[in-house]
């Protein structure tokens, strides 16, 4: 079995808390082509995503290798983020800060953008692949990259799991619920 044979028997047929439960994000990538077709159900997943007012204020700059886009996207990212070099998809989210029709702030532009990634990542997932979405970038570089009402919000790599990776798949760490989810008003830090 290869790499993305061993990610999509991971996730066949699972139902979908199995498969929120069993997404994570590889820090390593073996460079292998994404079919366009594959994509497409990709980003038609985050484009299904729900968005305050409907206004779907994300906007994904992407590029496979070999491109100048794709040099630029690489050279936006930090030293510690390297790894997605690998990834056949790097991409670049942004959320649009204002409304199309009347120009107001969209103060869930970031949160609608976010809503948007996770329905990327567990297509992605879903379809024998890895993402990681990454944080650590130069902001005014990618800035540079978006129309002025765009803000980025995270670069995020979308390709086949290296076999070193997959080997490295650390345990899940997640808080308890009960730090997450209360009944009562959340008492005062
Ligand atoms: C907005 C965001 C920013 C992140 N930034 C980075 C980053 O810069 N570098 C990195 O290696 N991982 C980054 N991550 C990945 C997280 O560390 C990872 O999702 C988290 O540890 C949970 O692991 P899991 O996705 O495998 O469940 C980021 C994730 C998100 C959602």
């Amino acid at each position: 079995m290869n790499t993305s044979e061993t990610v999509q028997a991971e996730c066949r047929g699972l139902g979908f808390s199995r498969l929120a439960e069993s997404r994570w994000s590889p820090r390593g990538y073996d460079g292998r082509p994404i079919a366009d077709d594959t994509l497409r159900v990709i980003f038609e997943a985050a484009r299904s995503a729900q968005s305050s007012y409907n206004e779907q204020p994300w906007r994904f700059l992407v590029a496979a290798p070999g491109s100048p886009l794709r040099a630029e996207l690489e050279a936006c990212l930090d030293a510690g983020n390297a790894f997605a070099a690998g990834a056949w998809i790097l991409g670049l989210a942004a959320a649009k800060r204002t409304f199309s029709k009347d120009g107001r702030t969209n103060r869930h532009a970031a949160f609608d953008t976010g809503a948007a990634c996770q329905m990327l990542a567990l297509q992605a997932f879903a379809s024998g692949l890895g993402t990681r979405f990454m944080a650590g970038f130069d902001g005014a570089r990618a800035a540079a990259l978006c129309p002025a009402d765009c803000e980025p919000i995270a670069f995020f790599a979308i390709g086949h799991p290296s076999a070193e990776a997959l080997e490295k798949k650390p345990a899940r760490r997640r808080k308890a619920l009960g730090e997450l989810v209360s009944g009562q008003v959340w008492a005062a830090v």
